[in-house]
């Protein structure tokens, strides 16, 4: 999709931009403020596919990337709109929460975390800095507008499991808790192993020894503690078996030794 600062279109705002600067001052007394609305509508009219997007603050920009790499907007759904399970609510309420509210419910996470069958609001503290937060604040309280390229990484699912589970391992947001190839290492100082478990060597392979049982702990998740312990989110409600499996295939792909 093309975004208003691909080099292409970016150089078709510049020469809109200057025809409609030159039209103008033709037609006598214009200025560049009215260049640039000309040139405004003209991208908005290129990218009618989508809601329209007015610039915002750069926390509000970077509230909007952080949504998509935590994967947010894959429980939420995009923009915070829902309509992924109906035990995940839209953030359109959550918009009028206070600051305080929302730090909070991010850092704590919220729900019914006990019930494997249920998706809950994970614990981010661990994981997600002050700072991320902060700009997650300003972003759901700026009523979740639409940013240009903060989009969740395409899934491909005509190349083959591995690769669409690759995929599904990047948007759904593993990558922040399992780290790069599942190589572990993201701390967890207050849980029994005081680290978040990689997905890979051969501790893993051992204990995880058949798909079934690498499904099953996706699927289910765990609470292994009370915040700020960060646990593994049930992702039951929220994953296809599909996508269960192809994040297996994926994982198996992963290092053993
Ligand atoms: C695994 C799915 C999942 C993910 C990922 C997730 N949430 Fe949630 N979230 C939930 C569920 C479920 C609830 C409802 C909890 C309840 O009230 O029982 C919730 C509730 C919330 C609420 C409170 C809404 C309200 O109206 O009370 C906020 C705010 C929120 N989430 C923000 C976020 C943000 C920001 C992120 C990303 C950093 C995020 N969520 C990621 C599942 C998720
Ligand atoms: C918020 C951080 C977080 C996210 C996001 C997350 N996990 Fe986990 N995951 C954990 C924690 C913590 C554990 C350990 C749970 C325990 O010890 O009970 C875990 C455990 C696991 C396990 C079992 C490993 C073991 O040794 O116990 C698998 C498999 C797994 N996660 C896969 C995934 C996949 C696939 C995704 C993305 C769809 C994902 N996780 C997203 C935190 C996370």
């Amino acid at each position: 999709m093309r975004r208003p600062w691909d080099p292409e279109s970016a150089s078709a705002v510049f020469v809109l931009a200057a025809l409609v600067f030159v039209g103008g001052a033709f037609a006598g007394g214009v200025f560049l403020g009215r260049a640039t609305k000309g040139a405004r509508t003209i991208v908005t009219a290129a990218t009618a596919t989508q809601p329209a997007a007015s610039r915002v603050s750069p926390d509000v920009a970077q509230g909007a990337h952080d949504f998509v790499n935590f994967a947010c907007a894959q429980c939420h759904g995009p923009n915070g709109r829902g309509g992924v399970s109906p035990d995940v609510p839209a953030l359109s309420a959550a918009s009028k929460l206070t600051a305080a509210e929302l730090r909070v419910i991010i850092d704590h996470g919220l729900g019914e975390s006990a019930n494997p069958k249920k998706p809950y609001m994970p614990v981010w503290g661990g994981i997600i800095s002050d700072h991320q937060i902060n700009d997650l604040i300003a972003y759901i309280r700026a009523d979740l507008p639409t940013v240009p390229a903060a989009t969740p990484v395409q899934v491909p699912t005509d190349q083959g499991l591995q690769v669409e589970g690759q995929a599904l391992y990047q948007r759904y947001g593993c990558v922040n808790c399992h780290g790069p190839n599942g190589l572990g290492g993201v701390p967890n100082p207050l849980s029994p192993d005081k680290t978040i478990p990689p997905l890979s060597g051969a501790a893993f392979f051992k204990e995880f020894d058949t798909d079934q049982k690498i499904m099953d702990v996706i699927r289910s998740g765990s609470v292994i503690g009370r915040p700020p312990i960060v646990s593994m989110p049930h992702w039951g409600g929220i994953l296809s078996d599909q996508q269960l499996r192809a994040l297996v295939a994926y994982i198996k792909t992963l290092k053993r030794g």
